[in-house]
């Protein structure tokens, strides 16, 4: 059942080519050029006239939605919130009917992501669902959606699940540009090409799993890490670290790389082990002065970069390349290393990664 792994983790880890794939097949056809979303064409009209449009979710599902939150702005130019599930529902939030709600969820059976869409619907906002389980409570709550196809997810921490929301919901931007004419037929195109070779560049992240073996040796034994990204890289911090506290339980943070001079940067010394996502795209020089921040106070880095990148290895203690593809679609391919990362560490430590410590699959309790 585990396909010859030793984990359902790493089974799934190595299956998000095929999971990616099949979010997509159907819904991007590169030779007519057609984006199809039934459930996006059923509200077409609400979403180009939306004011807003809030993202509701936890954990994993949270950081998809702050993908989101930066493809939406970017390529549909909508204002967009994103909102934790359990804070939203019990802060009297101001919802109207010209909201569009979008409720992410891996299992569909999250109560408080259940419980705020449902307050969100009784004021009257539209509520779209990106949910993986199909017929689940979620997606029976919703007034359309679109199904993430990653197949089941078995390993408590969620792999597929999270890289096959970021697909629909950067196949969503898409669809809502195109149609407010926010995006160029031209951008469009070329994303369309890109979303399409995403599954390769993902396999060839894949290939990185031997190195970050030898990686995760040398830090297997440290009580703290701190990942750090900009942009579409800061959400795929957070998901790093996540991944690493909840299956090694590793102390671990995330933060978006500009704010650790306010504060985290005073946790940084020579034991204190530094994961930069630094690919190349528009904030790239920004995150070498934050990598150049680190290492003066001998943090230990371990830089995620685009193939080719020849100034960061000159910075860092250790380096791992990922395909290069466009900004927007970045987190498709950066949050790979960070999942090996995370998998290998929690292994060496003995850890049951496949079911850790007092968690459970699907949250249904509030
Ligand atoms: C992290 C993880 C949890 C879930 C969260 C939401 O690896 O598995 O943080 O992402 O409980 O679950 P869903 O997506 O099922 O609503």
């Amino acid at each position: 059942e585990k396909g010859g792994y030793e984990h359902f983790m790493l089974k799934e880890i190595f299956e998000q080519p095929r999971s990616i794939l099949d979010s997509m097949r159907g819904r991007l056809e590169l030779e007519s050029g057609h984006l199809n979303m039934a459930g996006f064409r059923a509200y077409e009209q609400k979403f180009v006239n939306a004011h807003r449009i809030i993202i509701v979710a936890c954990g994993t599902s949270w950081h998809a939605g702050l993908v989101a939150e930066y493809l939406i702005e970017d390529l549909a130019r909508i204002p967009v919130e994103v909102e934790y599930a359990s804070e939203f529902r019990y802060r009297n939030p101001v919802i109207s009917e010209r909201d569009i709600v979008i409720a992410i969820s891996q299992s569909g059976e999250t109560a408080d992501t259940l419980a705020a869409l449902e307050l969100a619907k009784s004021k009257g906002a539209t509520i779209f669902g990106i949910c993986n389980v199909v017929g689940s409570s979620i997606a029976r709550a919703t007034d359309a959606g679109a199904y993430t196809h990653a197949g089941p997810e078995i390993g408590v921490a969620s792999t597929k699940a999270f890289t096959a929301q970021v697909t629909v919901l950067a196949l969503l931007a898409m669809c809502i540009g195109q149609r407010r004419g926010t995006l160029s037929d031209t951008k469009l195109r070329e994303l369309m090409v890109e979303l399409h070779s995403i599954p390769t560049k993902v396999e060839k992240a894949l290939k990185l799993d031997a190195e970050i073996q030898r990686i995760s040796e040398t830090f297997k034994d440290v009580p703290n890490f701190l990942y750090l990204g900009r942009g579409y890289n800061f959400p795929v911090a957070l998901e790093g670290a996540l991944k690493l506290k909840e299956i090694s339980y590793i102390h671990a943070e995330g933060y978006p790389a500009a704010e650790m001079k306010h504060g985290p940067i005073a946790l940084i010394d020579e034991n204190m082990p530094v994961v930069v996502i630094a690919t190349r795209d528009s904030s790239y020089e920004k995150v070498v002065s934050n990598i150049q921040e680190v290492k003066a106070r001998k943090g230990r880095i371990i830089a995620v970069v685009t193939e080719g990148d020849t100034t960061i290895p000159a910075m860092a203690e250790f380096v791992v390349e990922v395909p290069y593809t466009s900004e927007v679609l970045v987190p498709l391919v950066s949050v790979i290393p960070l999942q090996l990362l995370s998998y290998h560490i929690a292994v060496m430590r003995g850890c049951n990664v496949d079911q850790p410590r007092n968690l459970a699959k699907s949250v249904t309790v509030e």
